[in-house]
């Protein structure tokens, strides 16, 4: 039996046993996970988890050892959270279509004013239409022509690359990426014309939602009005046109979230992975010459313009991309607050228990993965690929909510 209370925001409703709080702690006490003697009256577990505002990564390896399938938290005494670590605890929630944490206190909050009602943070009948009016987006037919986006600004980042491999000159490389990553996603997503990477002098991503908020509403006058013909169809071409059942399309609020999701989640993430993956490349030089050798044999006549049949030729640099984003996923957890009861590992929670599925516990799990701190991308090869539960390798989630963008994703991360 659970007792609803309604909090001062109208919307928010906790869920607490009827029998007080007691009940509650009890129950969420009893689960595995650090003792109960260790819990801080106010602060829970989290001085034990979290070490200079970040999780410290060796405790929570040391947790997944402990507990391979989950394990309960306490962030602050009254909001424990179950951290699922394995694929068969992991696929219970994400085979749902519970929501996000967005009350007072939940991980997605702090997005809320930034990124809106977008694909990300919505739930819902919201997100379940903007999802059917997104897909459409990332269609192979309309990624094909980023192709020559990819190609042009990939040769810009190695330009620039080149002249500090030629001065010997060490370098951050994670902001040249990141100015590529912007200039990509800029011009896939609205055919902005940038050169982020060349005007490096002001902070390109602020300039560039700023710039983008102004094309939008362009935009949104050239679509009521006559339409220039264009090479390729561009993700804010998809939503300005995309229309329901009923005919109705999005409106500019919508259009607007849609627009600083894409931003958001189509910048950081990549800009991540590619990092990680290049610092694994970087320390694993035997591999980093499988690659180039590979890439060497499928751009043989090609002119160093990677065609997108050329995308799927590469089998070595694939795995070498998955392994990267397996050691260092670039979005490390995700979280869904459950509406309903839900068993897990013979457990009933009840409703509105805080889940989080912990991607980089779940890659660093040594019940899921052998040798799990070692870089060895032929864990991905087409034979041992096949037998790897289709939830132990989830970077991009897995499910109704898995990422949108994910093949979007991939083929910048392979140019
Ligand atoms: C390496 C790159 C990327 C990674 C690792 C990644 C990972 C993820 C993950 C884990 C989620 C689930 C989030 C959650 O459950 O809260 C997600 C959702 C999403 N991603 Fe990505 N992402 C990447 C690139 C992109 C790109 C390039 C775009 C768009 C251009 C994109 C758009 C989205 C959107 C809109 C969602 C929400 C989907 C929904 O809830 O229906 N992502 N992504």
């Amino acid at each position: 039996m659970w007792l609803l209370v309604a909090t001062k925001e109208k919307k928010e409703e906790v869920q607490v046993p009827v029998q007080s709080g007691t009940l509650y702690q009890k129950f969420f006490d009893n689960l595995p996970g650090y003792s109960v003697t260790e819990k801080h009256w106010l602060t829970g577990h989290i001085s034990l988890y979290v070490k200079n505002n970040s999780i410290d990564l060796e405790e929570l390896q040391s947790l997944v050892k402990r507990f391979p399938k989950l394990f309960r938290i306490w962030f602050g005494f009254f909001r424990p959270s179950i951290q699922l670590v394995h694929p068969d605890t992991i696929k219970i929630m994400l085979k749902t279509s519970e929501p996000k944490p967005l009350g007072i206190g939940g991980n997605y909050r702090p997005a809320l004013p930034w990124l809106g009602e977008g694909l990300l943070l919505a739930g819902g009948a919201k997100w379940a239409r903007s999802r059917r009016l997104l897909t459409p987006a990332f269609h192979f037919e309309i990624l094909k022509p980023y192709q020559t986006i990819y190609n042009s600004c990939t040769d810009k980042l190695l330009g620039l690359i080149d002249t500090y491999a030629e001065t010997g000159e060490s370098f951050e490389l994670f902001q040249l990426i990141s100015n590529c990553t912007l200039d990509i996603i800029l011009q896939c997503a609205f055919s902005y014309q940038t050169d982020c990477q060349k005007d490096r002098d002001q902070h390109p991503y602020c300039r560039a939602i700023s710039n983008v908020a102004n094309l939008v509403a362009t935009r949104h006058r050239q679509a009521a009005g006559k339409q220039e013909k264009k090479k390729y169809l561009d993700f804010l071409d998809i939503l300005l046109s995309a229309k329901d059942e009923t005919g109705i399309g999005l409106s500019p609020a919508d259009i607007r979230a849609e627009v600083d999701t894409f931003m958001f989640e189509g910048h950081d993430t990549t800009t991540s992975g590619i990092s990680w993956i290049l610092y694994e490349l970087a320390k694993n030089q035997s591999y980093q010459k499988l690659c180039q050798q590979e890439v060497d044999k499928v751009l043989r006549d090609s002119n160093d313009f990677v065609t997108w049949e050329n995308l799927s030729q590469f089998d070595i640099l694939t795995q070498c991309i998955k392994e990267g984003m397996r050691i260092h996923p670039p979005v490390p957890i995700v979280s869904r607050q459950s509406t309903k009861e839900v068993t897990i590992e013979g457990v009933t929670f009840p409703p509105d228990t805080t889940f989080s599925v912990n991607i980089y516990g779940l890659h660093h799990n040594p019940a899921v993965w052998k040798d799990h701190t070692t870089y060895d991308p032929s864990r991905f090869s087409k034979d041992r690929d096949s037998v790897l539960d289709s939830y132990a390798f989830i970077p991009f989630s897995a499910g109704p909510r898995n990422c949108i963008g994910q093949n979007f994703a991939m083929n910048e991360e392979k140019l």
